[in-house]
């Protein structure tokens, strides 16, 4: 009798292969796994069977037949292999069991974000000023020499203006000193939002202005080439140097401590007259001298005096009419103070393990 296999040739072992792949594709238990492997790869299975049938094949063709059958085997059983190895490591993992009465893992512990020391210190500092009944105003980090300079009363040499503390700005190539666009400068403080608010037209004024600024200095651990300035502007009729010592010595006691008094001592500044620094006595010795105040008792917080006529009259102010006061502070300072930290450039570098102790 003639067997199907007699004279098998390479396309029969072909549509064997396709078969056998797409039966084995459609395998997902065990079970019919081990059905697969009885039909197929047992030592009387089709496979078997077809090695068998060779003997029907011509001389000739044997070897080449041989051949491709021995690749077939090798890639069934190949395939065999590694699903047998998927569905095995699946009845694994099946055997597992669930252990209901075990105790919740503790708490995944995700951390919450915090504001950055700075910005806690400066909203802390602005928070006492509103509550005093000072309203905030913002001006821009890109400012022109009008309002950094010019209407603040720096004569046109002042060395303040000096390439070593100023960031100026490129103009662009086509920039003449004609051009509209007046050149531009990085604010070396936060002076230049009161003559905003001068100019606004808008009194009386009673503002704070929060901002960064920037000055072409040396990056160390106590001065940084940006850092946060707090601003304050009062101007209405009658204001005096009173008012100022009042509001800072009130400010003092809130944000340093209730027992804390305040020093006056002549300062310079070309905007304001006459001019003064206000120190705070230092919070942690009550002024009796200690690391932190340099033995001196006294903490130098901020720059402070009487607007000067010339300002008022600048940014359209009747100064017969209207006086006022100004003050600006350091932030980045007082914060290094109020968390005991020693170096200014912890605060910019983002280090994640010094960022969150606060
Ligand atoms: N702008 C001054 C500075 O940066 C501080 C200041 C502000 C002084 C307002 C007096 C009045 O040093």
């Amino acid at each position: 009798m003639r067997s199907i296999w007699y004279a098998m040739t390479i396309n029969d072992i072909d549509q064997r292969r396709v078969a056998l792949l797409s039966a084995l594709e459609a395998i997902n238990s065990a079970e019919m796994l081990e059905s697969f492997k009885l039909a197929h790869l047992v030592r009387k299975g089709s496979i078997a069977e077809m090695f068998e049938q060779l003997k029907n094949v011509s001389k000739e063709d044997k070897p080449v037949v041989g051949k491709v059958l021995n690749v077939f085997r090798a890639e069934i059983e190949e395939a065999f292999k590694s699903l047998e190895a998927t569905l095995g490591s699946a009845k694994e993992v099946s055997k597992e069991t669930i252990d209901l009465s075990m105790p919740a893992r503790s708490v995944i512990v995700t951390e919450p974000g915090h504001e950055h020391p700075l910005i806690s210190t400066l909203n802390r500092m602005v928070g006492i000023f509103t509550a005093m009944g000072f309203d905030v105003a913002y001006g821009p980090e890109v400012e022109d020499d009008e309002h950094n300079f010019e209407k603040l009363n720096f004569a046109a040499d002042h060395p303040a203006r000096d390439m070593q503390d100023t960031f100026f700005v490129k103009p662009t190539a086509d920039w003449s000193p004609d051009s509209a666009m007046k050149p531009a400068l990085l604010r070396t403080h936060t002076s230049p939002v009161q003559v905003r608010l001068m100019e606004s037209g808008k009194l009386p004024i009673r503002s704070v202005m929060p901002g960064r600024v920037y000055r072409n200095e040396e990056i160390t651990a106590r001065s940084a080439a940006c850092f946060f300035q707090l601003e304050g502007l009062v101007i209405d009729k009658g204001i005096s140097m009173a008012d100022l010592k009042g509001v800072l010595l009130e400010f003092a006691r809130q944000f340093f401590g209730s027992d804390s008094k305040i020093r006056v001592r002549p300062s310079y500044f070309p905007f304001t007259e006459p001019s003064v620094e206000i120190d705070v006595s230092c919070y942690l010795c009550s002024g009796k001298g200690c690391r932190v105040c340099k033995y001196s008792g006294w903490l130098e917080i901020l720059g402070a005096g009487m607007v000067h006529p010339n300002v008022l009259k600048a940014c359209g102010i009747d100064d017969e009419i209207y006086t006022g006061y100004a003050f600006g502070m350091g932030i980045d300072r007082t914060a290094l103070m109020r968390y005991g930290i020693n170096d200014i450039r912890m605060f910019t570098e983002n280090d994640y393990r010094f960022l969150r102790q606060f």
